[in-house]
Protein backbone atom coordinates (compact mmCIF):
# COMPACT_ATOMS: atom_id res chain seq x y z
CA UNK A 1 0.00 0.00 0.00
CA UNK A 2 1.33 3.32 -0.83
CA UNK A 3 0.45 6.20 1.58
CA UNK A 4 -0.36 9.72 -0.38
CA UNK A 5 0.25 11.90 3.49
CA UNK A 6 3.00 10.31 4.86
CA UNK A 7 3.48 11.52 8.75
CA UNK A 8 6.78 13.46 7.14
CA UNK A 9 7.61 14.07 3.51
CA UNK A 10 9.48 11.48 1.53
CA UNK A 11 12.98 12.64 -0.41
CA UNK A 12 12.21 12.86 -4.30
CA UNK A 13 14.16 10.24 -5.79
CA UNK A 14 12.16 8.09 -3.17
CA UNK A 15 8.84 9.05 -4.42
CA UNK A 16 9.75 8.46 -8.18
CA UNK A 17 11.07 5.34 -7.22
CA UNK A 18 8.46 4.39 -5.86
CA UNK A 19 6.29 5.61 -8.34
CA UNK A 20 8.46 3.82 -10.82
CA UNK A 21 7.79 0.03 -9.08
CA UNK A 22 3.64 0.98 -9.38
CA UNK A 23 4.21 1.30 -12.86
CA UNK A 24 5.90 -2.34 -12.82
CA UNK A 25 2.39 -3.74 -12.05
CA UNK A 26 1.09 -2.06 -15.68
CA UNK A 27 0.31 -3.23 -19.04
CA UNK A 28 3.43 -1.92 -21.31
CA UNK A 29 2.46 1.15 -22.97
CA UNK A 30 5.33 1.23 -25.28
CA UNK A 31 6.68 -1.61 -27.80
CA UNK A 32 3.68 -2.80 -30.21
CA UNK A 33 2.21 -5.66 -28.05
CA UNK A 34 -1.06 -3.93 -25.98
CA UNK A 35 -3.83 -3.21 -28.26
CA UNK A 36 -6.00 -1.11 -26.58
CA UNK A 37 -6.00 2.14 -24.62
CA UNK A 38 -2.20 3.61 -25.86
CA UNK A 39 -1.41 4.49 -28.57
CA UNK A 40 2.44 4.54 -29.50
CA UNK A 41 4.55 5.60 -32.82
CA UNK A 42 7.88 4.80 -31.14
CA UNK A 43 9.34 8.27 -32.33
CA UNK A 44 13.20 8.10 -30.43
CA UNK A 45 12.51 11.09 -28.16
CA UNK A 46 9.25 11.83 -28.68
CA UNK A 47 8.64 11.37 -25.12
CA UNK A 48 11.25 13.27 -23.54
CA UNK A 49 9.76 16.45 -25.73
CA UNK A 50 6.41 15.81 -24.53
CA UNK A 51 7.14 15.20 -20.83
CA UNK A 52 9.05 18.92 -20.77
CA UNK A 53 6.47 20.49 -23.28
CA UNK A 54 4.28 19.40 -20.53
CA UNK A 55 5.84 20.52 -17.63
CA UNK A 56 6.39 23.72 -18.77
CA UNK A 57 3.21 24.60 -19.00
CA UNK A 58 1.63 21.81 -16.05
CA UNK A 59 0.49 25.21 -14.11
CA UNK A 60 -0.93 27.43 -16.80
CA UNK A 61 -4.80 27.49 -16.00
CA UNK A 62 -7.13 27.69 -19.17
CA UNK A 63 -9.74 28.92 -17.05
CA UNK A 64 -8.87 32.10 -18.34
CA UNK A 65 -6.88 32.77 -21.63
CA UNK A 66 -6.37 36.52 -21.53
CA UNK A 67 -4.46 35.50 -18.29
CA UNK A 68 -2.39 32.61 -19.95
CA UNK A 69 -2.45 34.00 -23.77
CA UNK A 70 0.24 31.47 -24.32
CA UNK A 71 -2.71 28.70 -23.81
CA UNK A 72 -5.02 30.45 -26.19
CA UNK A 73 -2.21 30.40 -28.51
CA UNK A 74 -1.50 26.86 -28.76
CA UNK A 75 -5.89 25.88 -28.18
CA UNK A 76 -6.01 28.02 -31.38
CA UNK A 77 -2.82 26.34 -33.11
CA UNK A 78 -4.47 22.95 -32.56
CA UNK A 79 -7.78 23.87 -33.74
CA UNK A 80 -6.73 25.17 -36.88
CA UNK A 81 -4.31 22.37 -37.65
CA UNK A 82 -7.10 19.72 -36.83
CA UNK A 83 -9.35 21.91 -38.80
CA UNK A 84 -7.00 21.89 -41.71
CA UNK A 85 -6.71 17.98 -41.46
CA UNK A 86 -10.30 17.15 -41.90
CA UNK A 87 -11.44 19.26 -44.62
CA UNK A 88 -11.51 22.82 -42.91
CA UNK A 89 -10.00 25.85 -43.19
CA UNK A 90 -9.61 28.64 -45.62
CA UNK A 91 -9.54 27.82 -49.44
CA UNK A 92 -12.10 25.10 -48.54
CA UNK A 93 -15.96 24.31 -48.05
CA UNK A 94 -15.39 25.49 -44.56
CA UNK A 95 -13.32 28.24 -44.38
CA UNK A 96 -15.23 29.12 -41.08
CA UNK A 97 -14.51 26.01 -39.02
CA UNK A 98 -13.86 26.83 -35.23
CA UNK A 99 -13.17 24.69 -32.00
CA UNK A 100 -12.61 23.76 -29.03
CA UNK A 101 -9.40 21.83 -26.99
CA UNK A 102 -11.17 19.01 -24.63
CA UNK A 103 -9.78 16.97 -22.40
CA UNK A 104 -10.44 13.63 -24.48
CA UNK A 105 -13.14 12.24 -26.95
CA UNK A 106 -16.36 11.52 -24.15
CA UNK A 107 -15.48 15.48 -23.23
CA UNK A 108 -15.78 16.33 -27.45
CA UNK A 109 -19.01 14.43 -27.62
CA UNK A 110 -20.64 15.31 -24.54
CA UNK A 111 -20.28 18.86 -26.11
CA UNK A 112 -21.18 18.13 -29.29
CA UNK A 113 -24.65 16.73 -28.27
CA UNK A 114 -24.68 19.88 -25.83
CA UNK A 115 -24.33 22.23 -28.61
CA UNK A 116 -26.99 20.66 -30.55
CA UNK A 117 -29.72 20.39 -27.60
CA UNK A 118 -29.23 23.58 -26.80
CA UNK A 119 -29.62 25.29 -30.46
CA UNK A 120 -32.97 23.97 -30.21
CA UNK A 121 -34.44 25.60 -26.75
CA UNK A 122 -37.97 25.00 -28.38
CA UNK A 123 -37.52 21.20 -28.45
CA UNK A 124 -39.10 20.10 -24.83
CA UNK A 125 -37.82 16.28 -25.47
CA UNK A 126 -34.70 16.41 -27.75
CA UNK A 127 -33.18 13.37 -29.40
CA UNK A 128 -29.99 11.84 -30.62
CA UNK A 129 -30.04 9.24 -33.84
CA UNK A 130 -26.40 7.33 -33.63
CA UNK A 131 -25.64 3.73 -35.36
CA UNK A 132 -25.36 0.67 -32.97
CA UNK A 133 -21.94 0.56 -33.50
CA UNK A 134 -21.20 4.32 -32.32
CA UNK A 135 -19.08 4.88 -29.34
CA UNK A 136 -20.56 4.52 -26.12
CA UNK A 137 -20.22 7.80 -25.02
CA UNK A 138 -23.31 8.87 -26.79
CA UNK A 139 -24.90 6.89 -24.52
CA UNK A 140 -23.08 8.87 -21.66
CA UNK A 141 -23.53 12.40 -23.20
CA UNK A 142 -27.34 11.57 -23.40
CA UNK A 143 -27.88 10.00 -20.10
CA UNK A 144 -26.09 13.45 -18.55
CA UNK A 145 -27.85 15.69 -20.82
CA UNK A 146 -31.19 13.92 -20.39
CA UNK A 147 -31.31 13.81 -24.46
CA UNK A 148 -33.28 10.77 -25.47
CA UNK A 149 -31.14 8.35 -27.48
CA UNK A 150 -32.80 6.67 -30.76
CA UNK A 151 -29.97 3.25 -31.17
CA UNK A 152 -30.82 2.51 -35.02
CA UNK A 153 -29.52 -0.92 -36.23
CA UNK A 154 -26.24 -1.39 -38.57
CA UNK A 155 -25.85 -3.28 -41.92
CA UNK A 156 -22.56 -5.61 -42.21
CA UNK A 157 -21.18 -3.48 -39.02
CA UNK A 158 -21.82 0.09 -40.99
CA UNK A 159 -24.42 2.83 -40.14
CA UNK A 160 -27.48 2.41 -42.93
CA UNK A 161 -27.96 5.85 -44.35
CA UNK A 162 -31.71 4.82 -44.88
CA UNK A 163 -32.68 3.65 -41.18
CA UNK A 164 -31.00 6.40 -39.79
CA UNK A 165 -32.63 8.62 -41.74
CA UNK A 166 -36.15 7.56 -40.98
CA UNK A 167 -35.25 7.41 -37.49
CA UNK A 168 -34.76 11.10 -37.47
CA UNK A 169 -37.82 13.07 -35.69
CA UNK A 170 -39.07 16.68 -35.04
CA UNK A 171 -37.00 16.35 -31.46
CA UNK A 172 -33.94 14.83 -32.98
CA UNK A 173 -31.42 17.44 -32.57
CA UNK A 174 -28.29 15.77 -33.82
CA UNK A 175 -27.65 12.92 -35.83
CA UNK A 176 -23.67 10.84 -35.44
CA UNK A 177 -21.74 8.76 -37.73
CA UNK A 178 -18.19 7.58 -37.27
CA UNK A 179 -15.36 8.02 -38.91
CA UNK A 180 -14.35 4.74 -38.07
CA UNK A 181 -15.80 3.13 -35.62
CA UNK A 182 -14.02 1.61 -32.24
CA UNK A 183 -15.06 -1.98 -32.17
CA UNK A 184 -14.74 -2.90 -35.97
CA UNK A 185 -12.55 0.37 -37.48
CA UNK A 186 -15.08 0.58 -39.97
CA UNK A 187 -16.18 4.29 -41.77
CA UNK A 188 -19.75 4.55 -42.02
CA UNK A 189 -20.90 6.21 -45.22
CA UNK A 190 -20.83 9.34 -43.88
CA UNK A 191 -22.02 11.61 -47.01
CA UNK A 192 -25.64 9.88 -47.28
CA UNK A 193 -25.97 10.53 -43.49
CA UNK A 194 -24.90 13.88 -43.41
CA UNK A 195 -27.46 14.62 -46.63
CA UNK A 196 -30.59 12.84 -44.95
CA UNK A 197 -29.67 15.55 -41.86
CA UNK A 198 -29.29 18.43 -43.53
CA UNK A 199 -32.35 18.01 -45.57
CA UNK A 200 -34.32 17.84 -42.16
CA UNK A 201 -32.17 21.15 -40.91
CA UNK A 202 -30.76 18.86 -38.41
CA UNK A 203 -26.97 18.95 -37.05
CA UNK A 204 -24.44 15.98 -38.08
CA UNK A 205 -21.66 15.13 -36.12
CA UNK A 206 -19.04 13.16 -37.06
CA UNK A 207 -17.18 10.73 -34.52
CA UNK A 208 -13.48 10.62 -35.69
CA UNK A 209 -12.06 10.82 -32.03
CA UNK A 210 -10.30 7.43 -32.66
CA UNK A 211 -9.56 7.73 -36.59
CA UNK A 212 -9.63 11.21 -37.54
CA UNK A 213 -5.76 11.63 -37.30
CA UNK A 214 -5.26 8.70 -39.24
CA UNK A 215 -7.63 8.57 -41.83
CA UNK A 216 -6.59 11.28 -43.95
CA UNK A 217 -3.09 10.12 -44.14
CA UNK A 218 -4.22 6.33 -45.09
CA UNK A 219 -6.17 8.27 -47.76
CA UNK A 220 -3.09 9.60 -49.04
CA UNK A 221 -1.73 6.73 -48.97
CA UNK A 222 -4.30 5.64 -51.33
CA UNK A 223 -6.89 3.71 -49.00
CA UNK A 224 -9.85 3.28 -50.49
CA UNK A 225 -12.07 5.19 -47.39
CA UNK A 226 -15.20 7.52 -48.26
CA UNK A 227 -14.95 11.06 -47.40
CA UNK A 228 -16.22 11.98 -43.98
CA UNK A 229 -14.61 15.44 -43.45
CA UNK A 230 -15.79 19.03 -43.36
CA UNK A 231 -16.27 18.14 -47.55
CA UNK A 232 -18.74 16.83 -47.03
CA UNK A 233 -21.60 18.96 -46.99
CA UNK A 234 -24.25 18.71 -43.96
CA UNK A 235 -21.52 17.89 -41.67
CA UNK A 236 -21.81 20.13 -38.79
CA UNK A 237 -18.84 19.18 -36.67
CA UNK A 238 -16.05 16.55 -36.37
CA UNK A 239 -14.29 15.39 -33.38
CA UNK A 240 -11.01 14.09 -33.30
CA UNK A 241 -8.67 13.04 -30.15
CA UNK A 242 -4.65 14.13 -30.64
CA UNK A 243 -4.27 11.35 -27.36
CA UNK A 244 -4.96 8.79 -30.35
CA UNK A 245 -3.05 9.00 -33.39
CA UNK A 246 -2.38 12.20 -33.08
CA UNK A 247 0.24 10.54 -30.08
CA UNK A 248 -0.06 13.21 -27.91
CA UNK A 249 -0.05 12.39 -24.18
CA UNK A 250 -3.36 11.70 -22.62
CA UNK A 251 -6.04 14.30 -21.87
CA UNK A 252 -6.44 15.87 -25.57
CA UNK A 253 -9.22 16.12 -27.80
CA UNK A 254 -10.56 18.27 -30.23
CA UNK A 255 -14.30 19.24 -31.24
CA UNK A 256 -14.71 21.40 -34.29
CA UNK A 257 -17.70 23.16 -35.45
CA UNK A 258 -18.38 24.24 -39.36
CA UNK A 259 -18.85 27.44 -38.22
CA UNK A 260 -18.82 29.76 -34.90
CA UNK A 261 -22.79 30.10 -34.60
CA UNK A 262 -22.99 26.74 -34.52
CA UNK A 263 -20.25 26.09 -31.49
CA UNK A 264 -21.90 29.54 -29.57
CA UNK A 265 -24.38 27.30 -27.84
CA UNK A 266 -21.38 24.46 -26.61
CA UNK A 267 -20.26 27.11 -24.52
CA UNK A 268 -21.32 27.99 -20.83
CA UNK A 269 -21.63 31.14 -19.15
CA UNK A 270 -22.32 32.08 -16.12
CA UNK A 271 -22.34 35.98 -14.30
CA UNK A 272 -25.36 35.70 -11.47
CA UNK A 273 -23.10 35.09 -8.55
CA UNK A 274 -20.48 37.21 -6.68
CA UNK A 275 -17.25 35.67 -8.03
CA UNK A 276 -15.91 36.40 -11.27
CA UNK A 277 -17.85 35.52 -14.81
CA UNK A 278 -17.80 32.09 -15.56
CA UNK A 279 -17.10 31.66 -19.48
CA UNK A 280 -16.16 28.22 -20.33
CA UNK A 281 -16.17 26.58 -23.72
CA UNK A 282 -15.85 22.73 -22.42
CA UNK A 283 -16.87 21.20 -19.26
CA UNK A 284 -13.48 22.01 -17.14
CA UNK A 285 -13.62 25.24 -15.88
CA UNK A 286 -9.58 25.04 -14.31
CA UNK A 287 -7.61 22.60 -17.00
CA UNK A 288 -4.01 22.48 -17.22
CA UNK A 289 -2.04 24.15 -19.77
CA UNK A 290 0.34 20.40 -19.40
CA UNK A 291 -1.21 18.33 -22.20
CA UNK A 292 -2.36 21.42 -24.53
CA UNK A 293 1.91 22.37 -24.79
CA UNK A 294 2.61 17.95 -24.86
CA UNK A 295 0.22 17.92 -27.86
CA UNK A 296 1.44 21.20 -29.46
CA UNK A 297 5.40 19.80 -29.17
CA UNK A 298 4.02 16.52 -30.53
CA UNK A 299 1.78 17.70 -33.70
CA UNK A 300 5.34 20.05 -34.02
CA UNK A 301 7.79 17.52 -33.93
CA UNK A 302 6.38 15.28 -35.64
CA UNK A 303 5.31 17.29 -38.79
CA UNK A 304 2.85 16.11 -41.32
CA UNK A 305 5.17 14.03 -43.11
CA UNK A 306 6.25 12.42 -40.00
CA UNK A 307 2.55 11.59 -39.06
CA UNK A 308 2.19 10.06 -42.80
CA UNK A 309 5.68 7.62 -42.69
CA UNK A 310 3.51 6.60 -38.86
CA UNK A 311 0.30 6.17 -40.84
CA UNK A 312 2.11 3.94 -43.48
CA UNK A 313 3.79 1.61 -40.45
CA UNK A 314 0.06 1.46 -39.21
CA UNK A 315 -1.33 0.45 -42.72
CA UNK A 316 1.88 -2.44 -43.38
CA UNK A 317 1.27 -3.63 -39.60
CA UNK A 318 -2.52 -3.71 -40.31
CA UNK A 319 -1.60 -5.89 -43.31
CA UNK A 320 0.51 -8.14 -41.47
CA UNK A 321 -1.60 -8.81 -38.58
CA UNK A 322 -4.46 -9.30 -40.98
CA UNK A 323 -2.61 -11.77 -43.24
CA UNK A 324 -1.78 -13.34 -39.55
CA UNK A 325 -5.71 -13.88 -39.01
CA UNK A 326 -6.44 -15.21 -42.80
CA UNK A 327 -3.59 -17.46 -42.44
CA UNK A 328 -4.56 -19.13 -38.69
CA UNK A 329 -7.18 -22.13 -38.97
CA UNK A 330 -10.09 -21.58 -36.01
CA UNK A 331 -10.24 -17.26 -36.23
CA UNK A 332 -11.07 -15.37 -38.99
CA UNK A 333 -11.07 -11.38 -39.45
CA UNK A 334 -14.91 -10.12 -38.45
CA UNK A 335 -14.52 -7.32 -40.14
CA UNK A 336 -12.63 -5.52 -43.27
CA UNK A 337 -9.09 -4.16 -41.85
CA UNK A 338 -9.67 -0.75 -43.74
CA UNK A 339 -8.39 1.21 -41.26
CA UNK A 340 -6.04 1.01 -37.88
CA UNK A 341 -8.08 -1.84 -36.42
CA UNK A 342 -7.92 -5.93 -36.91
CA UNK A 343 -10.86 -7.15 -35.58
CA UNK A 344 -11.62 -10.73 -35.48
CA UNK A 345 -13.42 -13.62 -34.31
CA UNK A 346 -13.07 -17.17 -33.28
CA UNK A 347 -14.47 -20.84 -34.84
CA UNK A 348 -16.91 -22.64 -32.61
CA UNK A 349 -14.09 -24.58 -31.66
CA UNK A 350 -11.73 -21.86 -30.15
CA UNK A 351 -13.27 -20.30 -26.91
CA UNK A 352 -12.18 -16.56 -27.89
CA UNK A 353 -11.58 -15.39 -24.21
CA UNK A 354 -9.29 -18.20 -23.67
CA UNK A 355 -7.59 -17.44 -26.97
CA UNK A 356 -6.94 -13.45 -24.99
CA UNK A 357 -5.58 -15.12 -21.85
CA UNK A 358 -3.23 -17.20 -24.23
CA UNK A 359 -2.31 -14.52 -26.27
CA UNK A 360 -1.47 -12.50 -22.77
CA UNK A 361 0.40 -15.44 -22.20
CA UNK A 362 2.90 -14.79 -25.27
CA UNK A 363 3.10 -11.11 -24.42
CA UNK A 364 0.48 -9.76 -26.54
CA UNK A 365 -2.11 -7.74 -25.10
CA UNK A 366 -5.74 -7.63 -27.22
CA UNK A 367 -9.25 -6.52 -26.26
CA UNK A 368 -12.17 -8.87 -25.93
CA UNK A 369 -15.65 -7.71 -26.89
CA UNK A 370 -18.43 -9.04 -26.10
CA UNK A 371 -20.93 -10.74 -27.64
CA UNK A 372 -23.58 -7.77 -28.77
CA UNK A 373 -27.12 -8.63 -29.95
CA UNK A 374 -26.57 -11.09 -33.08
CA UNK A 375 -22.75 -9.84 -33.18
CA UNK A 376 -20.61 -12.64 -31.47
CA UNK A 377 -17.71 -11.89 -29.50
CA UNK A 378 -14.27 -10.50 -30.74
CA UNK A 379 -11.26 -9.32 -30.47
CA UNK A 380 -10.03 -5.57 -31.22
CA UNK A 381 -6.40 -5.07 -31.95
CA UNK A 382 -6.28 -0.91 -32.19
CA UNK A 383 -3.05 -0.89 -34.55
CA UNK A 384 -0.28 2.30 -33.96
CA UNK A 385 2.53 2.65 -35.45
CA UNK A 386 4.58 1.05 -33.44
CA UNK A 387 3.52 -2.43 -33.93
CA UNK A 388 5.33 -2.17 -37.80
CA UNK A 389 8.23 -3.33 -35.83
CA UNK A 390 6.28 -6.42 -34.10
CA UNK A 391 3.82 -7.39 -35.89
CA UNK A 392 5.69 -10.87 -37.80
CA UNK A 393 6.14 -11.92 -34.74
CA UNK A 394 2.40 -11.76 -34.28
CA UNK A 395 1.59 -15.02 -36.54
CA UNK A 396 3.50 -17.57 -35.07
CA UNK A 397 2.13 -16.91 -31.27
CA UNK A 398 -1.69 -16.11 -32.63
CA UNK A 399 -1.32 -19.89 -34.22
CA UNK A 400 0.96 -21.26 -31.04
CA UNK A 401 -2.42 -19.43 -28.99
CA UNK A 402 -5.24 -21.32 -30.82
CA UNK A 403 -3.51 -24.51 -30.31
CA UNK A 404 -3.22 -24.00 -26.58
CA UNK A 405 -6.95 -22.56 -26.47
CA UNK A 406 -7.70 -25.93 -28.28
CA UNK A 407 -5.83 -27.80 -25.87
CA UNK A 408 -7.01 -25.97 -22.71
CA UNK A 409 -11.08 -26.11 -24.42
CA UNK A 410 -13.41 -23.76 -23.68
CA UNK A 411 -14.26 -22.35 -20.03
CA UNK A 412 -16.55 -24.20 -18.01
CA UNK A 413 -18.86 -22.09 -15.76
CA UNK A 414 -20.43 -23.50 -12.74
CA UNK A 415 -24.13 -24.46 -13.22
CA UNK A 416 -24.81 -22.03 -10.51
CA UNK A 417 -22.72 -19.04 -11.66
CA UNK A 418 -24.10 -19.41 -15.51
CA UNK A 419 -27.47 -19.64 -13.91
CA UNK A 420 -27.01 -16.62 -11.56
CA UNK A 421 -24.90 -14.62 -14.63
CA UNK A 422 -28.59 -15.19 -16.68
CA UNK A 423 -31.27 -14.74 -14.18
CA UNK A 424 -29.73 -12.15 -11.51
CA UNK A 425 -31.31 -8.63 -12.18
CA UNK A 426 -29.35 -5.31 -11.91
CA UNK A 427 -31.23 -4.48 -8.92
CA UNK A 428 -30.09 -7.90 -7.46
CA UNK A 429 -26.58 -7.06 -7.69
CA UNK A 430 -25.39 -5.72 -4.22
CA UNK A 431 -22.11 -4.87 -2.74
CA UNK A 432 -22.04 -8.47 -0.86
CA UNK A 433 -22.95 -10.68 -3.97
CA UNK A 434 -19.92 -8.28 -5.67
CA UNK A 435 -17.28 -9.89 -3.07
CA UNK A 436 -18.84 -13.41 -3.82
CA UNK A 437 -18.08 -13.24 -7.01
CA UNK A 438 -14.85 -11.67 -7.35
CA UNK A 439 -13.85 -14.23 -4.83
CA UNK A 440 -15.09 -16.52 -6.77
CA UNK A 441 -13.45 -16.14 -9.64
CA UNK A 442 -10.19 -15.32 -7.74
CA UNK A 443 -10.65 -11.42 -8.76
CA UNK A 444 -10.54 -10.44 -4.85
CA UNK A 445 -7.08 -8.43 -5.00
CA UNK A 446 -8.31 -7.01 -8.26
CA UNK A 447 -4.69 -8.40 -10.65
CA UNK A 448 -5.97 -8.49 -14.14
CA UNK A 449 -4.78 -12.12 -14.21
CA UNK A 450 -6.56 -14.94 -17.06
CA UNK A 451 -9.89 -13.57 -17.79
CA UNK A 452 -11.24 -15.81 -19.52
CA UNK A 453 -13.28 -17.22 -16.57
CA UNK A 454 -14.54 -13.14 -15.99
CA UNK A 455 -15.65 -12.67 -19.95
CA UNK A 456 -17.57 -15.85 -19.91
CA UNK A 457 -19.37 -14.68 -17.44
CA UNK A 458 -20.57 -10.96 -18.56
CA UNK A 459 -20.51 -12.66 -22.14
CA UNK A 460 -24.17 -14.50 -21.35
CA UNK A 461 -25.38 -11.59 -19.57
CA UNK A 462 -27.37 -9.00 -20.78
CA UNK A 463 -26.13 -5.57 -21.51
CA UNK A 464 -28.03 -4.05 -18.34
CA UNK A 465 -26.65 -6.78 -16.02
CA UNK A 466 -23.01 -6.70 -17.43
CA UNK A 467 -23.21 -2.85 -16.54
CA UNK A 468 -23.97 -3.82 -12.79
CA UNK A 469 -21.56 -6.16 -12.20
CA UNK A 470 -18.73 -3.96 -13.95
CA UNK A 471 -19.81 -1.23 -11.57
CA UNK A 472 -20.14 -3.23 -8.66
CA UNK A 473 -16.53 -4.48 -9.58
CA UNK A 474 -15.34 -1.27 -9.98
CA UNK A 475 -16.43 -0.11 -6.77
CA UNK A 476 -14.99 -2.68 -5.15
CA UNK A 477 -11.82 -2.23 -6.74
CA UNK A 478 -12.04 1.85 -5.79
CA UNK A 479 -12.11 1.74 -2.08
CA UNK A 480 -9.33 3.34 0.05
CA UNK A 481 -6.89 0.88 2.09
CA UNK A 482 -6.77 2.59 5.45
CA UNK A 483 -3.82 1.29 6.81
CA UNK A 484 -2.42 1.46 10.49
CA UNK A 485 -2.84 4.35 11.40
C1 LIG B 1 -14.79 6.48 -31.84
C2 LIG B 1 -14.52 6.93 -30.44
N1 LIG B 1 -15.22 7.95 -29.91
C3 LIG B 1 -15.01 8.37 -28.65
C4 LIG B 1 -14.10 7.77 -27.82
C5 LIG B 1 -13.94 8.23 -26.40
O1 LIG B 1 -12.66 8.77 -26.21
P1 LIG B 1 -12.01 8.98 -24.77
O2 LIG B 1 -11.73 7.61 -24.24
O3 LIG B 1 -10.79 9.79 -25.08
O4 LIG B 1 -12.97 9.72 -23.92
C6 LIG B 1 -13.34 6.70 -28.33
C7 LIG B 1 -12.38 6.00 -27.48
O5 LIG B 1 -11.82 4.99 -27.83
C8 LIG B 1 -13.56 6.27 -29.66
O6 LIG B 1 -12.89 5.23 -30.17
Amino acid sequence: MIEALPEWGVPAEQVLAELRELRTADLPTHGGRLFAYVYDPAVPGLDELARAAYALSAHVNGLDPTAFPSLLAMENALVAAAGRLLGGGPGTTAPEVVGSVTSGGTESLILAVKAARDAQPGVANPRLVIPATAHAAFAKAAHYLRVGLDVVPVRELRADPAAMAAAIGPDTVLVVASAPSYAHGVVDPVSDIAAAAAERGVRCHVDACFGGWVLPYLKRLGADLPAFDFAVPGVTSISVDLHKYAYAPKGVSVLLHRDAALRMPQFFAYADWPGYTMINPVISSTRSGGPIAAALATLRHLGDDGYLRLAEQTRDAVRILGDAVRATDGVRLFAPPETSVVCLAAEPEVDLFVLADELAARGWHTQPQLAYGNLPATMHLTVTAAVAATATDFGPDLAAAVAATGARGPVVLPPELLGAAIALTPEQVTPDLIEGLAAGLGLADGGAGPMAAVNSLLNVAPPALREALLAGFLSLLQRPSWGER
